[in-house]
This record gives C-alpha cells, sequence and structure tokens, in this order.
C-alpha cells in the first residue's frame, strides 16, 4: 500500500488538534527557580549579565519565594553570597552564614508550602574560588573537601533545608554527606546530586552573579567533566545513585540532552537538568537585539528538556515560564 498522503501533517492543522497529540506539555511543577542572596545589603542588586536576576536581600528573597509559590512553582535552590571569603569557606557551614539564616526565614514564612533545596558547595565562599580545599601545591583535596561538605550539609539540614545539592564533583561526596546526615538523624534530608556536571564555559554569567573569580585565571577541569565524554557521566550518576542520591542531575541542559536521554533511559529516579546561567543569558541577549523571540525560545528550551527525560528543571525562567504557563 502506498504511504497515505498527508498522513503526518492531518493532526497538526488546529491549535486543538495539536494541543491533543502533544507528547510534552511543560507545567509549572516541573520548574525550580534558583536563588541568589547576598550578605549585609539592603537593596537588591542586579546582576549585568544575566538580566532580570538579581542578588537578593534576606527580604526581597521572601518576595520572591512568594511570588513563585503562587506561580505554583514548587521549589527553590539558594545560592549564597558572603560578606567575607577565606581559604576554607567558613561561611558555608557558619549557623549565621547567609545561606542558613535564609533557609530559616524562609522555613518560617512558607512552612512546608516551598520545596528549600539548597546548593552546598564552597566556592562561593572560598577567596581562591575553587570548589574544596586546597593542597599546598594548589589542587584540590578530595578528601579534606568532604569533611567540609559534610559539616555545610549538618548546616543546611539544621537551618530546614529539604534537599541539599552537592555540586562540587568531588569523588564520593554524596555517600559522605548522606553518613554525616544519618549520622545525626537527619534522615529526612533528601541529596539532589549534580550527578554529570561539566566543565562548561556556560557558567560565566554564574560567576559573576556570586562574585566568584578562580585564582590565577584557573579553571574547574580537574574535577568537572570534560565536555566530549557521555559514557563517563553514566558512571558519575551510577556512582552517585550507590551513595545513596535521591535525585540525580545533568548540567548544562542544552548542550547535553543526549546525556539527559541516556541517563533517563537507565535510571528510573527523578531527574533534575539545570539550564545554566549561559543558556539563559544567550536567550535575553539575542531577544534583547531582536534577533529571537525569547519567549518563544525560552519556552522551546525547557520543553525540549523535559522531551529529553527530564522531570524538573533548574532555571532562571522559572517565574516568567511560570507566568506564561499560568495566562
Ligand atoms: C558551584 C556551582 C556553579 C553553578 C551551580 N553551582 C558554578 C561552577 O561550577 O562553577 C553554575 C550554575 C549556573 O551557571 O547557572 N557552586
Amino acid at each position: 500500500m502506498p504511504f497515505p498522503q498527508r498522513r503526518l501533517r492531518r493532526l497538526r492543522r488546529t491549535p486543538a488538534l495539536r494541543r491533543m497529540v502533544a507528547e510534552t506539555a511543560l507545567r509549572p511543577d516541573d520548574l525550580i527557580a534558583p536563588l541568589f542572596v547576598r550578605e549585609g545589603i539592603d537593596e537588591p542588586r542586579p546582576i549585568t549579565s544575566l538580566p532580570g536576576v538579581v542578588q537578593h536581600t534576606r527580604a526581597s528573597l521572601q518576595q520572591e519565594v512568594k511570588a513563585l509559590v503562587g506561580l505554583g512553582v514548587p521549589g527553590v535552590i539558594l545560592f549564597g553570597v558572603p560578606e567575607r571569603k577565606d581559604a576554607e569557606g567558613s561561611g558555608a557551614s557558619d549557623p549565621d552564614g547567609i545561606v542558613q539564616v535564609a533557609l530559616r526565614d524562609l522555613r518560617d514564612a512558607f512552612g512546608d508550602e516551598v520545596v528549600l533545596i539548597a546548593d552546598l558547595c564552597l566556592d562561593e565562599y572560598t577567596d581562591h574560588g575553587h570548589c574544596g580545599l586546597l593542597t599546598s601545591d594548589g589542587t584540590v583535596d578530595n578528601d579534606a573537601t568532604l569533611d567540609r561538605y559534610a559539616e555545610v550539609a549538618l548546616a543546611q539540614a539544621e537551618a530546614g533545608v529539604d534537599i541539599v545539592a552537592p555540586s562540587g564533583m568531588m569523588d564520593g561526596q554524596v555517600l559522605a554527606i548522606r553518613e554525616a546526615l544519618d549520622e545525626e538523624e537527619l534522615v529526612d534530608v533528601a541529596i539532589l546530586a549534580y550527578a554529570a556536571k561539566y566543565a562548561s564555559a556556560l557558567y560565566g554569567p554564574f560567576r559573576d552573579a556570586v562574585d566568584v573569580e578562580i585564582v590565577g585565571g584557573g579553571d574547574r577541569k580537574a574535577y568537572q567533566q570534560d565536555p566530549g565524554n557521555a559514557r563517563e557521566a553514566l558512571e558519575e550518576v551510577r556512582a552517585d545513585v550507590d551513595e545513596g542520591a535521591d535525585i540525580i542531575m545533568v548540567k548544562p541542559a542544552m548542550a547535553y540532552l543526549d546525556v539527559i536521554a541516556r541517563v533517563r533511559a537507565e535510571h528510573d529516579l527523578p531527574l533534575a537538568a539545570y539550564h545554566v546561567s549561559g543558556e539563559y543569558a544567550m536567550i535575553k541577549a539575542a531577544a534583547e537585539r531582536g534577533w529571537i523571540d525569547g519567549a518563544a525560545v525560552a519556552m522551546e528550551h525547557l520543553t525540549a528538556i523535559k522531551r529529553a527525560g527530564a522531570d524538573m528543571i533548574l532555571t532562571y525562567l522559572a517565574r516568567e515560564a511560570a507566568e506564561a504557563l499560568g495566562a
């Protein structure tokens, strides 16, 4: 029998037909908003390379979370910008550190209405800008860093976090954190593992957002992954699952959709993807020049990430996407 003429176009004829056969529908429930909170400021500060995103004060952070909750966004992930940085990244585990203070504020204000996630890393807090402690020769010391991550996890847990999200790419970090939490009977605190995290040039605007500069113009290639490697990402994810991760993540998103799809095919745990600062900034910059329709590209990116297999997306587009979906 000859192939029926126009079969594939028939169901694309009207908006209702297209909705009916849609395979992927984005919902506000799929979105997690990354939020920055800065110690010691009275007014929110714009971030030039992330238009529309700010470093929040404690008060403006609460307003933003209120708006997100109202739009149906279920969770936020907090990043802290401390007043002072040091070699150990002390602010990350200080009970009065900015993220711990913000977590308590938000828990008091919103109870269980919002899922509170905290990025768990040292780079925002270290004066050298690396994600871990340095040895005397300037390399990142894996095992000494694990002890610091355990301290940070406990501080975030005591402050009321629901989920800690280790992003430093040290080997064994998920296990070290799980053991530290369980030992203190903080068994309900979950771990969202930045399992496959690439040494990407797309994190540039984020480093402006948290005032991070890596000492000596260095990079993170000795702990984050090489963009050319996909099988290695599967190994990273397997390790984190074995160590007790509750949610696994691939980061960045758009250039790694193949990795998302492969992780999805292999694992049944909830899978997150991080649409990172550079991905957001590229959309905003091109839209500002009138070269693309920014709102349409934003929805296309987020839908594609979900289509590839992500259950949830960390994205600076969370608020505007939730607004558009609710409209
Ligand atoms: C590390 C961390 C980074 C991001 C999230 N967690 C930066 C890095 O690895 O250099 C990047 C997120 C983004 O670009 O939006 N704490």
